[in-house]
This record gives structure tokens, sequence and C-alpha cells, in this order.
């Protein structure tokens, strides 16, 4: 899939490190049609100490992981975006020096974004309420896996079908595009299935008065949020993005402490 920030930043992370990288595009690799993904992985194991891949499916990660010796990192799949929700929480961190007393709501599509936000609230302890409509929530295991993991927490979590509640109160709001990259087709229906979950000045107004405005980017101004809210003082999207340059930097040194040295 496309990428724009996790390339960059990836890319920047592993040149800084001591480390060079090779970008391979879909046409190059052609995961799964040129070559099995097994096969891929077993001569990538040959030349490079890991791999960080951007695939359409999350299966291909787990057949790559299974099939290679190194570490294999989620850039993004259909199912989770692991490494933004880590550099949201060092956004999230950084401003309020904390994550005791922290409460998020996430509104809009039940998406990869989405889950691995309440995955990783609940694997912090911080209480989430998420406006998702019916139809856009992730799959009965995911929800139930999420569930299991707020409840291990002991902290709130809440799923509704009202922005205005989610919002109610919370010191972070977050959206993400309601079509995700591989759902173009599906733009119109969505865009009538969301109606009333955009991110605007009456939505932020419910939320805590100092209320963080984040989102993963890219955005699409005017649907999933307003052009005043992606601009207001409130809003944490660039430090978001600066902040997966030093996120990706920890991960890389935590998987690669495996296969041996790294400069730092
Ligand atoms: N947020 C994010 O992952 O952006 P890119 O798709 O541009 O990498
Ligand atoms: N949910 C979006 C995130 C992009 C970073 C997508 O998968 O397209």
């Amino acid at each position: 899939k496309p990428s724009l920030r996790t390339r960059v930043t990836f890319q920047i992370a592993i040149e800084e490190l001591g480390g060079s990288a090779i970008y391979l595009g879909p046409q190059e690799v052609g995961l799964g049609e040129r070559e099995s993904v097994p096969d891929i992985a077993r001569n990538l194991e040959r030349w490079v100490d890991g791999i960080v891949a951007r695939v359409n499916r999350h299966e291909d990660l787990r057949t790559l992981a299974d099939h290679a010796s190194i570490p294999v990192i989620n850039a993004l799949s259909e199912r989770e975006h692991p490494g933004q929700i880590l550099a949201d929480f060092l956004t999230i961190y950084e401003r309020r020096r904390s994550l005791q007393n922290v409460k998020i709501a996430y509104v809009g599509d039940g998406n990869n974004v989405a889950v691995s936000l309440m995955l990783m609230a609940a694997k912090l302890g911080v209480p989430m309420s998420v406006a998702i409509p019916l139809g856009y929530r992730p799959d009965p295991a995911t929800e139930k896996r999420i569930d299991d993991l707020f409840r291990v927490a002991g902290v709130p979590f809440v799923v509704t079908n009202d922005p205005k509640i989610a919002v109610a109160g919370a010191d972070i709001v977050y959206t993400d595009t309601w079509t995700s990259m591989g759902q173009e087709e599906e733009a119109a229906q969505r865009r009538e299935a969301f109606q009333g979950y955009q991110v605007n000045d009456d939505l932020m107004s419910h939320a805590a008065p100092d209320a963080l405005f984040m989102h993963c980017l890219p955005a699409h101004r005017g649907e999933e949020v307003s052009d005043e809210v992606m601009a207001s003082p409130r809003s944490a999207i660039f430090d978001q993005a600066e902040n997966r340059l030093h996120v990706h930097k920890a991960i890389l040194l935590l998987a690669l402490q495996s296969v041996g040295p790294v400069s730092s």
C-alpha cells in the first residue's frame, strides 16, 4: 500500500541508526503473485536483518514472520497499525507528561488504526470511549480481544453510536479516514454511513476544554474532520507524524537486538 509518513520515517530511522534500507514497491515484489510469500521471506532473510512490511493482507505479515528468521515489523495492514499508535501514545505522554487521568475518545471507522488504538489503550490501562456505526465495528473476534483486555486492565471502555457521548469529557479526540486504502469503491456508501461523525468545533466542544485532537493522517478534510479542527492549536497531528520517526527507531532497536549488534 502507499505511504508517506511510515516509509519516510522508517527509512530515516534506519539510516540515522547506522543502517541502510532498500525500498521494494509492489511492482518489484509481487507479494504472493510474482512469488510466494514464504519464498520471499526465505530469500530476504539471507540478505537483510529485518523486514518492515506494509501489506494488504495481515496474513501475509504472519507468513513472512513464520518463514523468515529475521524480525518482521508491521508498517500497516488492513487489521492493525501498531507503529502509528506507539507514536501516538508518545505524543499524548509528551503533551500530558503522564498517561494517568487521560480519557481517549475515538470517533469514526472501526479500522486498523482504531483497533490498534483500542488494543494499546487497554494494554496501558487508559480509559476509552468509541463511537463507531454498526456495521463498521471490528470483527467479533477482535472486539472480544479488545473487551477482554479492557476487562483485565479494569478501566472503562464504552462503545456507542453517538459521537457526543463518546467525546463527552475526553482529553483526546481521535479520528481517521472513513475510507481506508483498498476501500475506495465504498467511498460514497461510507460517506453516507458516517454522516454525523465529523470531528468539528461543535463536537470538540463536548470534550474537555483543553482536549487534544489527533489523526494518524492522511486526512480527508471536510469528511471525518473539519479544516478548523485540523488547524486549531488543539491539533497534535504533526507531533504525531514527527514521533513516528522516534518511535520507529525504538522499534528497530528492540527488534534488531535479537539478531545482532546495532549502532546507536
Ligand atoms: N499515518 C500513516 O501511516 O501515514 P502513511 O500512510 O503516509 O504512512
Ligand atoms: N486507516 C487508514 C490509515 C492510513 C495510515 C488506511 O488504512 O488507509
